[in-house]
């Protein structure tokens, strides 16, 4: 086991007992649960101990800085830095490695090149940042990366501050409990400025790096990507409203029953998007209400996730979806209501930073390949304002947002070491 393997394994199983989910299988961990904050107090720990200065900003993101020997740790010191991280809430039963292996990886990376700066093998420039962001996975209060679209002022804070998670509690109310100022939230550009290229290391979330492309005569394919682009995507509300009433009383004849339009909705959606080329379309998630076996739900909500290449094709779609919902709930006497809640544009990666990123991280993985990815992340919403950039690690399966998503360790190790390539380059 070579030492990025040991940094990594050990960094993240010391957190693998920390939001498991007995009923999903795998990983919870929302935004500012216990277990999220448990993961927060985590990285502050592991980054103090490597002497890093620790803070948490107005949006509630952590920022552990390796200054430059002798500098003034102020705005002018730490502008233009070189920052790298990720984040460390989770989809509902998701896997140990989406956000939290780019943390890792990140704390592995800095100790290498702490070690190459000790041996004078590498003579830095710029400071450099771990960061974590808070909210990337949107799964408790709808809108996915939270955190750095407020940084970027890509949400207007009086927005974010309204948004409820499934208890009915405000955003605004849960960040302050958790010691943020929501009064303080939102664009920030001197935390813009300190920011002069970022780069993100991810688990890899589909067949990107398995695809017969790439894969050798054993199947098997290279161990770290580069990132090249971000498909367009976006979650809508569809709300159908309908009469609640009694499952034993109401004749089949009599109702207006939300669930049996919603269930039609969500064929639809299957059908209007596999015809179209290049689009991806979920129901992941529905609420009835009141949600009783014994009865006919009043409304029902669920939660469209609508991705394509093309913005004005997800817009179409998202339309069409939308007209046959109209359609399918006023055959069953209901009626529906569409609420955007978050859109990503699709995001091509800084030009200059892909060919940095691509030139040293061949070094290490000869054949890594440039991958564009259906995953939205943090560094999508960052590259609107800076040069972003991603790094993607090996899975196997291909398979995440699932208790089954996974890494292996060599991989871990290549992906750490091509990350220090990477930062070592641009310091
Ligand atoms: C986040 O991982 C997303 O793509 O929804
Ligand atoms: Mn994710
Ligand atoms: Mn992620």
């Amino acid at each position: 086991m070579n030492v990025h393997t040991h940094t990594v394994n050990t960094l993240l199983g010391a957190i693998a007992g920390v939001g498991k989910d007995a009923r999903r299988g795998g990983y919870t961990r929302p935004v500012h649960s216990s277990a999220e904050t448990t993961l927060r107090e985590w990285f502050t720990a592991e980054a103090a101990a490597r002497s890093l200065e620790v803070s948490t900003d107005a949006n509630g993101i952590i920022w552990a800085w390796w200054d430059l020997p002798g500098s003034a740790k102020d705005e002018a010191s730490r502008r233009g830095a070189l920052v790298t991280g990720s984040h460390l809430d989770s989809v509902p039963g998701g896997g140990a490695f989406d956000g939290p292996l780019g943390v890792a990886s990140a704390l592995a990376a800095y100790d290498e090149l702490a070690g190459r700066v000790a041996t004078g093998s590498l003579v830095r420039n710029r400071a450099l940042a771990l960061a974590v962001f808070p909210e990337e996975e949107g799964s408790r209060f709808g809108v996915a990366c939270l955190g750095s679209r407020l940084l970027t002022g890509a949400i207007d804070p009086a927005r974010a501050l309204q948004l409820r998670d499934g208890e009915g509690n405000t955003f605004a109310e849960v960040a302050a409990a958790n010691g943020l100022d929501p009064a303080r939230m939102g664009r920030d550009d001197a935390a813009l400025a300190r920011i002069g290229d970022f780069i993100e290391l991810h688990v890899e979330q589909g067949q990107g790096l398995n695809s017969p492309a790439h894969t050798d005569d054993a199947g098997r394919g290279p161990a770290v990507a580069v990132g090249g682009s971000i498909l367009g995507h976006g979650r809508w509300r569809l709300s159908f409203f309908g009469q609640g009433n009694h499952a034993g009383t109401t004749l089949m004849a009599d109702r207006a029953d939300p669930m049996v339009a919603a269930a039609q909705a969500i064929v639809a959606v299957r059908r209007i998007a596999a015809a179209q080329d290049d689009a991806r379309a979920t129901v992941g998630r529905i609420e009835p209400v009141p949600g009783g076996t014994n009865a006919i739900a009043s409304r029902v909500d669920m939660w469209l996730d609508v991705r394509h290449p093309d913005d004005a094709v997800t817009a179409m779609l998202v339309e069409k979806i939308h007209g046959q919902a109209q359609k399918l709930a006023a055959f069953e006497g209901c009626s529906v209501h569409l609420t955007e809640e978050s859109f990503s544009n699709t995001v091509h990666f800084d030009s200059g930073l892909v060919r940095s990123l691509s030139n040293s991280v061949r070094r290490q993985v000869p054949d890594a390949p440039l991958l564009p990815t259906g995953a939205g992340h943090d560094a999508g919403v960052l590259a609107a304002k800076v040069p972003a950039g991603m790094l993607y690690v090996r899975n196997p399966s291909g398979i995440s947002h699932s208790p089954q998503e996974h890494v292996e360790d060599d991989d871990a190790a290549a992906g750490v070491l091509a990350l220090a390539d990477a930062l070592a380059e641009l310091l």
